[in-house]
This record gives C-alpha cells, structure tokens and sequence, in this order.
C-alpha cells in the first residue's frame, strides 16, 4: 500500500549542502517527493514538534540544535523555549537561522522504508553499521543526525499536518 511520511533535513544537513545528494538518494530509492518546503522552526514550533521527548534530558539541546538559536546578547540560561525571549533584539534576544528541509515522501511501506534508509538515530553507531546510510553521510552524533523519519504511520500523518496542514491519506 502507498503510504506518505514526513523527511526532514535538519539544520546541519541543509547548511552542510547535504540536501542535493540526499534528494538524489531518495530519488533512487524510489520516493516521489510529493511535496517539499523549506522551513524555519522557532523554538516553540520545535518543542510541539518534539513533544514526545520533553522530558528527556536532550530536549533543551535539541530545541537548540533544531533551531541553532543563539544568544545575540549576554549568554542566557533556560531562555531557550521562551517566547518572551524571542525577537526582541535587547540584550539576550534570540536569533534562529535553522533552515530546514521537509519533505513529503510517497512510496509503498514509505514509513519503514524511509526509516531504513536514514539509519540509525546516533549517527556514530550508523557509520559502523550502516555505512550506506543517510546518517553515516551526513550526521555527526546522536543528536545532530542530519534528517529525521516520521516513526509510524500516525507520526507521519501528525508531522505531515503540522508542516503541509493536511492528512496523508488519500
Ligand atoms: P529524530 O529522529 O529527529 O528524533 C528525535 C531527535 O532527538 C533525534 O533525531 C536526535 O536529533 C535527538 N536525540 C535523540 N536521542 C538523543 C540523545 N541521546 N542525545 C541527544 N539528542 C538526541
């Protein structure tokens, strides 16, 4: 059955110049890109993304990571989630310049599939035993990993709605 899911090329991957070779990937490995934009997370967008990992000890890293949000002023603890923080151009204001790729992929088992092609999420552990893999290409750790895969059919259809505004049935 042709299924959708949602590919992400986070912030190292685009500003790496990642994103040609991995379209020529997904290309040959038979995905149609159905759709396809680039994005700006902010810091609250990431942690809706993200919500599953709140309270996971990585999650104000990844917020960071996701939105590269650095401190135009005096270095500022905690500040990262905070709207209040954001775009005031004071001092410990935040600017982001995360520019993400996201991608609707369409293809049978798309969900499975694209998840195989990524790798696994520590980017390390994929260069030794998934050297073919998108992460071994591209990521570096376990948190800067280069691309993101929906993990089921349900995240695929709750992620391609949060960036497309639609479901990914039909
Ligand atoms: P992703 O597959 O997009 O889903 C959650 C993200 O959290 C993951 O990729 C990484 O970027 C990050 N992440 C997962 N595990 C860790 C970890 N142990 N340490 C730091 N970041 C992580």
């Amino acid at each position: 059955e042709r299924e959708k899911t949602l590919a992400m090329v986070k912030p190292d991957g685009v500003l790496g110049n990642y994103t040609d070779e991995i379209k020529r990937v997904i290309l040959e490995s038979g995905f149609n890109i159905f759709k396809e934009k680039i994005s700006q997370l902010d810091e609250e967008q990431t942690a809706t993304f993200y919500a599953e990992h709140y309270s996971k000890s990585f999650f104000s890293s990844l917020i960071k990571y996701m939105t590269r949000s650095e401190s135009s002023g005096e270095a500022m603890e905690d500040s990262v989630v905070s709207v209040d923080e954001k775009g005031g151009g004071g001092k410990g204001g935040l600017v982001s310049i995360g520019p993400v790729l996201v991608m609707v992929l369409e293809k049978e088992n798309a969900v499975a599939d694209w998840r195989a092609l990524i790798g696994p999420t520590d980017a390390r552990k994929a260069k030794n035993t998934h050297p073919h893999s998108i992460r071994a290409m591209c990521g570096l750790d376990s948190e800067k990993n280069c691309v993101h895969g929906s993990d089921s059919l349900q995240s695929a259809q709750r992620e391609i709605s949060f960036f497309f505004n639609e479901m990914s049935s039909g």
